[in-house]
């Protein structure tokens, strides 16, 4: 076996140019120089802009970015950007909307732009009565959060709530206190997470314990953004589709294993608008999932019911801790314009149009699934992708991919089997 005498501690990484990571990172890894060069190439974002939002950065990842029409929400029409990676999804979200647009399409609400931060108080011999103390608290800690942010607090938000709660843990009671914070336009996680650093040596003052962890939570449940649709069911290709579909969401309520999966559907949808706008996908996800359990069992984010009138009604309730300002969304150019596309008033504007996304996603993978599956659409889309592999460029790509689907066989050495004959003719 070949010794591996290749060294990851490269000292002041961090503070080399661009230009000089890639090429350290080409010595260990043998990169050529076209390789390196592609890294170089970091598109439409600025190489010293991609250097300011993350550390050690060697280069950019694009991903495509793709629009989804058809979309009617609040009686208003809206071009969505997705950006994914992953085939079939921006189509989902056209076909779903395209299916309901005429009977009036999306109707969204939120519950309010709310973000919770948390402080851990551990070492407390009187818990309850420390709970107590902490939320006669309240004036002095609205005034100690609000101070934290000044700007918030002239654009509507700040601090509006206090909750304490005993916890039992295998260390022992802890006290642990909910700031809960209107981030208005923001995500917020900035603006909470300093106003739990703020408040956190007073809490161990008035409770002689010691305050541990101070950061936000992302089960954002008080950010919760709504989305209903009613498909005709001649729309949708009648009764025994949508008794299908309502069959799959059952499955999916009382399984996790289908659930896990029906949920990643919808955030196919959600994640590609929220990647597009440059908001935190890790932190939608998170809550989505941790919403998704929230009664002890894993389910279903979306409901499916049918309606007097025999037509099927989706209905999808999520966080939605997106924001309009701050991080990525101001800085990145692709997520900017994608945000001029969308032409969102604000950050309530922009959860409410993810959630008609992903319940739109659900839409198309429940009604697939419950009648062609989903290999026939995905396979055109796959094929497209093989052809790319073997080396098709430009309409070459549309060829050998329709020599692909009328094989029957998506395979990448019939893809360069096809090219090759293309070439030759
Ligand atoms: C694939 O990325 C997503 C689906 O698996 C979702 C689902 O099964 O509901 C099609």
């Amino acid at each position: 076996m070949k010794t591996n005498i290749r060294s990851s501690r490269i000292g002041g990484f961090h503070k080399l140019a661009v230009d000089q990571r890639v090429k350290a990172v080409a010595e260990f890894a043998g990169l050529s120089l076209d390789e390196q060069a592609h890294l170089l190439n970091t598109g439409n974002l600025p190489s010293d802009m991609a250097d300011h939002l993350i550390e050690n950065v060697v280069g950019t990842m694009n991903i495509p970015l793709g629009i989804a029409t058809n979309m009617r929400i609040d009686g208003l029409d809206w071009l969505v950007p997705m950006a994914s990676e992953e085939s079939s999804v921006v189509a989902a979200v056209c076909n779903a909307a395209r299916q309901c647009y005429d009977n009036g399409g999306f109707v969204t609400s939120m519950s309010g732009t709310l973000m919770i931060a948390q402080i851990q108080l551990v070492g407390v011999r009187d818990p309850e009565h420390a709970r107590i103390r902490i939320l006669e608290r309240k004036a002095e800690v609205e005034n100690l959060c609000n101070e934290c942010d000044p700007i918030l607090v002239n654009l509507g938000g700040g601090f509006r709530d206090l909750e304490v709660r005993v916890l039992k843990t295998q260390s022992g009671p802890m006290v642990i206190t909910h700031l809960i914070v209107d981030t208005r336009d923001a995500m917020g996680a900035n603006a909470v997470n300093t106003m739990a650093e703020a408040i956190a040596p007073r809490i161990s003052e008035w409770t002689g314990g010691q305050t541990n962890l101070r950061i936000l939570s992302n089960l954002a449940d008080r950010r919760l953004a709504r989305a209903r649709c009613i498909w005709r069911t001649q729309d949708i290709g009648g009764e025994s589709v949508r008794d299908g579909m309502i069959s799959a969401y059952h499955f999916a309520d009382a399984d996790p294993y289908r659930a896990a999966t029906h949920n990643k559907g919808i955030m196919n949808g959600i994640s590609a608008v929220v990647l597009a706008t440059g908001n935190d996908t890790r932190a939608v996800e998170a809550g989505a999932h941790a919403y998704a359990a929230r009664k002890g069992h894993y389910g279903s984010l979306t409901r499916w019911e049918v309606t007097a009138e025999g037509d099927l009604a989706g209905s999808l309730e999520v966080p939605m801790a997106v924001g309009l300002v701050g991080g990525a969304t101001k800085l990145h150019p692709t997520a900017r314009i994608a945000l001029k596309i969308l032409g969102v008033a604000s950050a309530e504007q922009l959860a409410r149009v993810i959630a008609a996304v992903g319940l739109a996603q659900n839409f198309s993978a429940l009604k697939a699934l419950a009648t062609t599956g989903i290999q026939k659409g995905h396979m055109a889309l796959h094929a497209q992708n093989i052809a790319m592999m073997a080396g098709a460029v430009g309409e070459e790509i549309d060829h050998v991919a329709q020599a692909l689907i009328q094989a029957g066989k998506v395979r990448l050495d019939l893809a360069e089997k096809a090219l090759n004959d293309l070439r030759s003719r």
